[in-house]
């Protein structure tokens, strides 16, 4: 049964009503307007009356057990853009009491916010308000904090450094080639769509500019972002500058290539501009105050999304966010928490994490230093950064603060029976409590190849790794009760590493 969003709106058949009252009245006909006492007592359900428009782009956010919002801008056919949608759980009859009208930001772009939803129930949606939906503009909401849809399994699809088809080179077309591989791996596995689509950073080469997020992201992944909620983080190429901005001030964003930043109030970074991102704990999670980090719930999976390229880049508002991270991660009780940001605090890639590049590989450190020790002591079970072109996957470790060559396996990682730092497969599946019976360590694991792979460092391996690889792809995670597995997908749709923690 659809539930009417709390917020009142006009449906379209009521200022119909509306108008017609009006109009008899002017001439003093005295004929009354109908109200509800002329009704029938069960009045025949109507459906939304408006016609379904295609955007240029068209995204969720904030997808969660009871709200929801549908975002978009442009239409395809060159005609007057959508103002408002209807939804409804029929992906043939969406109720005309489902009508929602859509707030337009300064960019352009429109938003409607879906309230009032059930928890683990699929939504259709009309963008333009007709009265049937496209399968593909449907979405699936989360269970309540805590619980596990009805499936049994979260799946998070994660890319990072994805951003290749906006800039041209040997490497556009790679995002195609991973979401491909990606998609034939669950078409040939049982077919589970993700619930969360998260995007590492450099979403869009070489600036971030607004064309070429059009470009690497709404144009690369249409189906995927019209049924999946999309949660990013802030990588260097979402800050113009060719990637190579050492500012903390997202009002620095300047795009030589790509025209002019966009206009104010929201940002001049684009990125700010076209994701709204939950800044008070309105998804779950300690408010952050900014859309540049934040956190959510989703079911029984807790998600953070640090800033390792902005806020990071200044002692204040660096600390202001591990203050914010450790009172979020204090108070998340989710058996399972993911934490993404752009740049790794381990790798031996295209980036090294032992260098500083000038000051652009800066926040690796920082992150390393501030932001893990956190991570150790609160129970976080997942890191995912990209920034270095690879894939790279750690053993399961924690106090690992320095250079590559400080790490010690027999502090810093967990151990098989033969004293060797442990796998995560077969019989080496890690524990959530390890050995020395506190939740104290953490898989880190590098996904810069969502669109190219380039190079490695010269003293690749890092020895926190298991397992390296310099091929594109992307990772599943499925959350489960019990366990969590996650999968390293290649561009064939092979499965090339995975690992499994039991809880
Ligand atoms: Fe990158
Ligand atoms: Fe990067």
């Amino acid at each position: 049964m659809l539930r009417r969003p709390p917020e009142k709106t006009i449906n379209r058949k009521q200022m119909n009503t509306r108008l017609l009252c009006a109009m008899t009245l002017a001439p003093l006909t005295l004929i009354a307007c109908s109200d509800s006492s002329d009704r029938p007592s069960t009045p025949p359900a109507v459906a939304c009356s408006g016609t379904a428009v295609t955007p240029e782009r068209l995204f969720l956010q904030q997808v969660g057990s009871d709200r929801a919002i549908i975002k978009w801008r442009g239409n395809t056919d060159g005609g007057a853009e959508a103002d408002a949608v209807c939804f409804g759980t029929e992906m043939d009859f969406l109720d005309e009491d489902s009508l929602t009208a859509a707030e337009v930001t300064a960019t352009g772009h429109s938003e409607a916010l879906l309230q009032g939803l059930t928890p683990d129930t699929t939504y259709y949606y009309s963008v333009g308000g007709a009265g049937s939906a496209q399968a593909q503009h449907s979405f699936r909401t989360a269970p309540e904090a805590g619980q596990l849809p009805a499936d049994g399994n979260i799946r998070l699809w994660i890319v990072g450094d994805s951003g290749v088809n906006s800039q041209e080179n040997e490497y556009q077309g790679g995002a195609d080639l991973v979401r491909d591989g990606y998609l034939a791996w669950v078409n040939e596995n049982g077919g589970e769509p993700a619930d969360l689509f998260l995007m590492l950073g450099d979403n869009a080469y070489p600036e971030g500019t607004d064309v070429q997020h059009q470009i690497a992201v709404f144009d690369t992944y249409p189906d995927i972002l019209s049924s999946t909620g999309l949660w990013p983080t802030i990588g260097n190429h979402e800050m113009g500058f060719f990637g190579a901005s050492t500012s903390s001030d997202p009002d620095s964003f300047s795009a030589p290539q790509g025209g002019e930043p966009d206009p104010a109030p929201d940002s001049p970074m684009p990125y700010l501009n076209i994701h709204t991102l939950p800044t008070n704990g309105e998804a779950g999670g300690v408010g952050s105050g900014t859309e540049q980090y934040y956190s959510f719930d989703y079911g029984s999976v807790h998600v953070v999304s640090l800033d390792s390229q902005l806020a990071v880049r200044d002692p204040a508002s660096r600390e202001a966010m591990l203050q914010w991270v450790t009172d979020d991660l204090a108070a998340n009780t989710s058996d399972w928490t993911v934490v993404i940001f752009h740049h790794p605090p381990y790798t031996k890639g295209s980036h090294d994490s032992d260098k500083i590049l000038g000051g652009i590989d800066q926040p690796i450190f920082d992150m390393r230093e501030q932001f893990t020790p956190v991570f150790d002591e609160y129970g976080v079970d997942l890191v995912y950064s990209g920034h270095s072109h690879i894939y790279e996957r750690s053993f399961y470790i924690g106090g690992h603060t320095g250079l590559a060559a400080t790490f010690d396996p027999a502090t810093n990682a967990e151990l098989n029976d033969a004293g060797q730092p442990a796998s995560g497969q077969g019989d080496e599946e890690y524990t959530q409590v390890t050995r020395n019976g506190t939740d104290d360590k953490v898989v880190y694991t590098v996904a810069g190849n969502g669109g190219k792979a380039t190079d490695v460092a010269d003293s690749f391996p890092h020895p926190a790794h298991f397992f390296g690889g310099l091929v594109i792809g992307s990772v599943v995670v499925d959350a489960a009760e019990s366990s969590l597995t996650a999968r390293f997908i290649d561009d064939n749709g092979e499965v090339l590493d995975s690992f499994t923690i039991n809880r």
